[in-house]
């Protein structure tokens, strides 16, 4: 009997991520494997006044259907703080409120991917993005991300061969990786790209969250016609809110609004202006300033305890900010073996497999540190290091 289903979605796999956590509630195991921000940093009472002030002041229009767009105060705001922030020229009209950036994902395969379609990914890169686009049956050309940004060798390569429809990167303190593209590898990239169709997508939940080194440019700035540029308020102020954005020109948006009003007619109306009465009344800068101090201190919490604790062998990124940090342990040695041993030793992560679209038993894993505290940070890792101590002394 042929499947109810449609191959859309049969063929698109569960998040691995929530299978594989469904071995880590146990309370007693400290988990780097999630990617949640530090919850006890939620403005709640914060967020509370302005719902109320909402709700008392202009309760009857909070509550009604909306403009498919967005709130414009709100698209306003956010063309404002990318004046203010990176000396971005960015039209409100430019800019769609999205349920979250993922659905900013859905809605650009939908808009421009077809069956077949090349889209070039990170490797590894952020396994959200590879299932929304997974629905859309594309073809991924993967790309390797180290230290400095994407491999320009690699990116020359694909493009000798294929023309793909899309770019996807997180060049901002890389879910998973950690790693942040450099000044002059994004002028590379953008170089490489440049007198071709394909649509670059920056994806930037969290360029916000930098704790250390110098901000770097959007790719905007150096390819505004063939670039399109994610938000989120969800690492910033909280992920529940469902609240993004897509900084999009003319010709895209027109078809991103089309899809989006086929999705959901338009984002919570409530939230959005919830969100923006929270940010007139509020500090956002006070408040980032906070998460970053935070983050800052428990990656370095990481990062000692990795040194302390892991056998030298094993090599880790340095991320200036963000909330992942990425090992990749001696040739040979499967981050899933890895973490099966270290799910008895009660310690749990995120194995590398997810995060590749072609590539099993990946000898590289994830990281977590925003949402653990120091101490347990310490506690975790140091019984990390011991399972690895032992697999590579045991061979
Ligand atoms: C790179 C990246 N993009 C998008 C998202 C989704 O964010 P949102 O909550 O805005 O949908 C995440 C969430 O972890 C992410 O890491």
């Amino acid at each position: 009997m042929n499947s109810i289903f449609s191959d859309r979605i049969s063929d698109v796999p569960r998040s691995f991520i929530r299978e594989i956590l469904k071995v880590a509630v146990d309370e007693s195991i400290i988990s780097f494997a999630g990617g949640l921000p530090n919850r006890d940093l939620f403005p709640v009472r914060e967020l509370q006044a302005a719902a109320n002030k909402v709700l008392e002041e202009s309760g009857k229009d909070a509550l009604q259907y909306s403009s498919t767009e967005g709130d414009p105060a709100l698209r306003k705001w956010i063309a404002e703080r990318y004046r203010a922030k990176q000396g971005l020229d960015i039209d409100p009209n430019s800019i769609l409120i999205t349920t979250g950036s993922q659905q900013g994902l859905d809605l650009l395969g939908k808009t421009i991917v077809n069956e077949g379609d090349g889209v070039i990914v990170e490797e590894p890169g952020y396994l959200g993005a590879i299932q929304a686009f997974s629905l859309y049956k594309p073809v991924f050309h993967p790309v390797p991300v180290g230290e400095d940004g994407l491999d320009l060798n690699g990116l020359h390569s694909v493009l000798a061969k294929h023309a793909p429809k899309l770019f996807y990167c997180v060049p901002n303190f890389q879910n998973p990786a950690g790693i942040s593209y450099s000044k002059e590898n994004r002028e590379a990239v953008a170089q490489a790209l440049k007198g071709r169709k394909t649509v670059l997508v920056e994806d930037d939940p969290y360029g916000e969250l930098r704790f250390l080194g110098q901000q770097k440019p959007s790719f905007r700035q150096f390819m505004p016609d063939t670039s399109v540029l994610l938000g989120s308020f969800s690492k910033i102020i909280a992920p529940s809110l469902r609240i993004g954005w897509i900084v999009a020109n003319d010709a895209v948006m027109d078809k991103l609004v089309i899809a989006k009003q086929a999705a959901d007619l338009h984002t919570n109306y409530l939230g959005q202006r919830i969100v923006l009465q929270y940010l007139k009344d509020n500090d956002l800068d006070k408040h980032i300033a906070l998460i970053r101090k935070a983050y800052g201190s428990q990656r370095e919490a990481m990062v000692a305890g990795i040194r302390e604790h892991f056998p030298v062998e094993t090599r880790y990124t340095l991320p200036e900010g963000g909330m992942f940090l990425w090992i990749t342990l001696p040739e040979g040695l499967s981050a899933l073996t890895v973490f099966e041993r270290a799910i008895r030793q009660k310690v749990a992560f995120v194995p590398g497999d997810p995060f590749y679209v072609n590539r099993k038993n990946v000898n590289t894993l994830r990281l977590n540190f925003s949402s653990v505290d120091e101490e347990t940070i310490r506690t975790g890792i140091g019984r990390l290091g011991e399972v690895l101590k032992d697999m590579i002394r045991k061979g």
